[in-house]
């Protein structure tokens, strides 16, 4: 159970992180029955890489041609012994990860695969975030909690999150905290709370209007 010492805070829920992805981020952004060609996902929160690797054995299952983008912006990268270790706890994520960690054991930030082309983008999101040209069809927020990681739910951001999604996009969060709600809606989304995930009661997804 990979826990920050930084910010005091687990990696993903101690119920079950690849379950926890799949009803928040997958399910709450409407996956995988929108994916086609070309669907790009972008991330607040690359930490372990478990919602990368949860997406792309989504994506295979579904048989879409060509590979699934997947843009993940973080600001202190995992050493990769330690990203093992947590993947390890995930067997079937795991069974998928090798690509992904060879390439961050080699410090590579691009994973380029027949069907995948992710791009972790290293730094603190409030300052790449702006400077990114790209836009999501789907994001997940999955910074730590808004009460240890503010910084990473603020409006500002939340606003770049709106700037940076292609039309139609959505957002989904497992928090349901009042501020990152108000955020998401004065950026522009329409804000609708959820059945959260394991002790959680409520969680967020996001339309962009
Ligand atoms: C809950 S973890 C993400 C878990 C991850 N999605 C996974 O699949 O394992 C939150 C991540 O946000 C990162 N983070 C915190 N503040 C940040 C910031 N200002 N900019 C970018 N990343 C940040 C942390 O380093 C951590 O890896």
């Amino acid at each position: 159970m990979p826990v920050s010492v930084r910010f005091d805070d687990p990696y993903f829920s101690i119920a079950d992180g690849l379950a926890e992805t799949r009803h928040v981020f997958l399910a709450g952004n409407g996956l995988p029955g929108r994916f086609v060609p070309g669907f790009h996902i972008a991330e607040l929160g690359f930490g372990t890489g478990l919602n990368l690797l949860a997406t792309l054995i989504a994506w295979r299952a579904a048989g879409v041609p060509g590979p699934l983008r997947f843009t993940s912006f973080e600001a202190f990268p995992m050493a990769p012994e330690a990203m093992d270790r947590a993947l390890r706890a995930f067997p079937e994520a795991r069974a998928v990860a090798d690509p992904l960690i060879a390439a961050w054991a080699e410090g590579a930030r691009r994973i380029e695969t027949d069907d995948l082309h992710a791009e972790i983008v290293e730094g603190d999101a409030r300052e790449t975030l702006p400077r990114w040209p790209g836009r999501a069809d789907a994001w997940f927020l999955d910074g730590f909690s808004p009460a240890k990681n503010p910084e990473l739910w603020s409006p500002e951001l939340m606003a770049e999150v709106a700037r940076h999604t292609a039309p139609n996009g959505t957002a989904a969060t497992y928090t349901a905290a009042g501020f990152v709600r108000r955020g998401l809606t004065e950026a522009g989304f329409e804000v609708t709370r959820q059945p959260g995930f394991g002790r959680k009661r409520h969680m967020t997804t996001a339309r962009l209007r």
